[in-house]
């Protein structure tokens, strides 16, 4: 009988929670290495270099501001304002207290124990840049991690593959195999994280990207056609640059402006003669979304 209830503790307890740990990462080294990319450059150079520049290669601290608002929301927010947040010391920093942001910053955490959460946090307070730019959004968060959004039409992302434009092999990598993702071409694909609005799946909603409510409830109705791919990676070839204001032809492409003078004249006040003009200015958004966003 107390073999018999052995076995059970075991079965239905310490090996589910064996199970449970094993797959996650306990330091940010382990969680870099879970999603190690290293690899893809000898094959899709061009790509990785793109990339490599890319807001997304820099999830965590992107051009400092990023890093800077995680620090604050760390330590002004969490720490002191939200006061039934139970976090006092950032021993107390669960995942769950950095997903409101990280679901979209760095959605591999689901993948970590609480651990690294507090060792991202003790990152940011400290602002120990190196640490913060180990881990960001990768070829394996958008080709497997964020690759199928429908999961109960088209199951979990396999481990070990590569979801991209088609099935095959994918040999000479430890992702073997190669399968057609469903939404790699869709803009939901970046939508996941290009939020509608405020996320209120969490205790403390966050609102910080608006862009794909924005796309889909303003662009499209207006006749809107083009994808986020399209602007984004193929109009000026750019790629997996995936740029934006920071680009130069971007920022030409963003706006059409007209400005048309009524009348100009001088008017004459306490004896000075002061210019003056009555213009009319028409600016157009050409972007697929409101701007600026974020
Ligand atoms: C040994 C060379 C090699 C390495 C290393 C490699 N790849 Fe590939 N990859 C290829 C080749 C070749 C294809 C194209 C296969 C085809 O078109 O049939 C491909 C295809 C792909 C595709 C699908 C492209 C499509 O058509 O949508 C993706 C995505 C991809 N690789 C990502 C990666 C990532 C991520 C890594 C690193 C983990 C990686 N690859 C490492 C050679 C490689
Ligand atoms: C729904 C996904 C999502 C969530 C949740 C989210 N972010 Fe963001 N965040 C983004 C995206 C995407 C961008 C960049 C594009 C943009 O500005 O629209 C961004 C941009 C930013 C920027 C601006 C960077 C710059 O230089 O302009 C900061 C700062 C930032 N996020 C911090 C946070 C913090 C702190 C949290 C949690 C309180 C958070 N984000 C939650 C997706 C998200
Ligand atoms: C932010 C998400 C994202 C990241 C990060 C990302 N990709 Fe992609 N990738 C895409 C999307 C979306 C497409 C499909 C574009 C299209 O055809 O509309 C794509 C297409 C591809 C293709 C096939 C088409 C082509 O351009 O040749 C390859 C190969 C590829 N990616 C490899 C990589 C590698 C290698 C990395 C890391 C260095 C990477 N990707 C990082 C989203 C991403
Ligand atoms: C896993 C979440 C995620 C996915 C998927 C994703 N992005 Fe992003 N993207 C972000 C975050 C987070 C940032 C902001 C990083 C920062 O500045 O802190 C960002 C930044 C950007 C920027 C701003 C670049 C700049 O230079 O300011 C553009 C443009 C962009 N993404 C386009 C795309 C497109 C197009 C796709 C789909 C092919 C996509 N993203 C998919 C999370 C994501
Ligand atoms: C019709 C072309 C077009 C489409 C479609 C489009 N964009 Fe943009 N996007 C632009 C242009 C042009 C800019 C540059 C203006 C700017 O950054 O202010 C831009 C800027 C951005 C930025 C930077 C926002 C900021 O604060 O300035 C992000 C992030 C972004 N786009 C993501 C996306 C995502 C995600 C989608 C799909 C849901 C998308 N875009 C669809 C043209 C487009």
């Amino acid at each position: 009988m107390r073999l018999v209830k052995y076995m059970v503790i075991l079965l239905f307890v310490v090996f589910p929670l064996m199970a449970y740990t094993a797959e996650k990462a306990k330091t940010i080294d382990e969680l870099a290495k879970m999603y190690d990319v290293s690899s893809c450059k000898a094959c899709h150079a061009k790509i990785y270099e793109e990339w490599e520049k890319s807001m997304h290669a820099r999830s965590l601290f992107g051009t400092g501001r990023t890093a800077g608002t995680f620090k604050r929301t760390i330590t002004e927010g969490l720490m002191n304002i939200f006061t039934q947040s139970g976090v006092k010391e950032i021993k107390n920093i669960k995942v769950d207290h950095l997903s409101w942001c990280l679901k979209c910053h760095l959605p591999q955490i689901k993948n970590a124990t609480d651990e690294v959460a507090q060792q991202l946090a003790k990152a940011f307070v400290e602002e120990d840049v190196e640490t913060l730019e180990k881990v960001n959004i990768n070829c394996l968060v958008c080709h497997n991690l964020k690759a199928i959004v429908h999961k109960w039409q088209d199951g979990e992302p396999d481990k070990g593959v590569i979801y991209g434009s088609k099935n095959g092999a994918h040999p000479g990598t430890s992702y073997k195999t190669m399968k057609k993702s469903p939404i790699m071409k869709e803009v939901v694909a970046c939508g996941q994280c290009h939020g509608l609005g405020p996320n209120l799946e969490f205790p403390q909603p966050s609102q910080c990207a608006t862009l794909y409510g924005s796309y889909l409830h303003a662009y499209i109705p207006l006749g809107g056609t083009e994808t986020c791919q399209d602007c984004h990676m193929k109009k000026d070839g750019k790629g997996h640059l995936m740029p934006a204001y920071r680009d130069m032809e971007m920022r030409k492409r963003a706006v059409d402006m007209r400005v048309e003078t009524l009348t100009y004249k001088f008017l004459v006040a306490r004896g000075d003669a002061i210019p003056m003009a009555v213009v009319r200015v028409w600016i157009t958004n050409n972007a697929g979304h409101r701007i600026p966003d974020g």
